[in-house]
């Protein structure tokens, strides 16, 4: 691999390789293992983080665990694993997406099937289909530019969050690529900087010109009227188009109606959760204090004080412009039930 290429997920020779988030942009490690309890403990660790990834990764991490287990006792290795890797983050819907898909591939095969590869077919399946959707929202999205723009985003949705070229990042991608993209702003988006870490990471990669930013920072580039346009991914979408996406983003969407700038989502279809009508049924993770207390293991709070650990907000949809999936552009009002 030449220092331009990186890959979050990759799976060979029955184990899933990841690059460990938890350390970029200083170090660049990668873990390969085969083992379903160090898939699901990188996922809850943020080693591996972002919807669609989690998704792909715990799709691979069901099928390791029914790998050389006995027939007698399938039944309760795929229960439990399912259980495990289900309860490895409550938000991100593409997650329970993920195992409901392996587990009606489990629950449709007999005893005389290889379940393993069965369901390893289906992980791989599940991957590959997120690489084309990211590639069909990274054309889509090129129809939200009207001008040569500068952009603002928050949190990952690089290559590093997903299966493919990403979500919101490979619309900014694509688009610079034709020249519609001046300049990005990268919230740094805290506590855990997916923003500066990860995103400025694949923008310097990408050679895309940009600026890291304290989150806070938006409001005075919105006052000075420097942002044509805001792009993020989402966690889960309700069927009436409300978004859970990282802490931060409600902000931005409030910011963008006051100051009349265009609030875009971009995500797969995977991301919008059906059996639910808004925003108010998305299950918020809040993550552990140590996360305010320290910063890069350096303290620099006292463990007495309270802390208010929301990772994801809802933004509800009447702020956004238009939901960028891999099908379409959706436009306000949503209705993704009946679709
Ligand atoms: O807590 P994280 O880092 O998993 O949260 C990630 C986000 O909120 C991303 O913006 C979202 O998953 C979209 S990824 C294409």
């Amino acid at each position: 691999m030449n220092s331009k290429e990186y890959f979050s997920l990759k799976f060979e020779n029955d184990e899933l390789i990841f690059l460990d988030q938890t350390k970029l942009p200083l170090e660049e490690i990668y873990h390969a293992t085969s083992d379903y309890e160090r898939i699901a403990n990188a996922i809850e660790r943020l080693e591996i983080r972002g919807a669609p990834a989690i998704g792909i990764a715990a799709a691979y991490a069901l099928a390791l665990a029914t790998k050389n287990v006995k027939k007698e006792s399938i039944n309760n290795t795929f229960a439990s694993a399912f259980e495990r890797l289900k309860n490895t983050r409550p938000t991100a819907v593409n997650l329970f997406f993920s195992l409901n898909e392996l587990k009606n591939v489990y629950q449709n095969s007999d005893a005389s099937n290889d379940i393993y590869n069965l369901l390893l077919s289906k992980a791989i399946d599940i991957h590959n289909d997120d690489v084309k959707k990211c590639e069909s929202i990274g054309k889509n999205g090129l129809k939200i530019f009207n001008k040569k723009s500068i952009v603002l985003t928050h949190c990952n949705t690089g290559k590093l969050a997903t299966g493919g070229e990403g979500t919101a990042f490979n619309i900014i991608k694509q688009a610079y690529k034709k020249d519609l993209v001046e300049f990005v702003y990268a919230d740094e988006t805290r506590p855990l900087l997916q923003g500066s870490r990860l995103t400025a990471f694949e923008f310097e990669k990408e050679g895309i010109p940009f600026a890291v930013q304290t989150d806070s920072s938006a409001a005075s580039l919105f006052s000075a009227g420097k942002i044509d346009i805001v792009i993020v991914g989402a966690d889960r979408i309700a069927s009436n188009g409300d978004i859970a996406n990282k802490i931060g983003t409600y902000n931005l969407a409030v910011l963008c109606s006051f100051h009349n700038v265009p609030f875009y989502i971009a995500a797969p279809t995977t991301t919008i959760d059906k059996n639910i009508k808004t925003g108010n049924d998305i299950k918020i993770e809040y993550r552990k204090s140590e996360e305010l207390f320290n910063i890069n293991g350096q303290k620099i709070i006292p463990n007495k004080f309270n802390t208010y650990t929301p990772a994801f907000d809802v933004t509800p949809s009447n702020l956004i412009k238009g939901i960028i999936t891999e099908e379409k552009i959706c436009e306000y009002p949503y209705n993704f039930s009946n679709e």
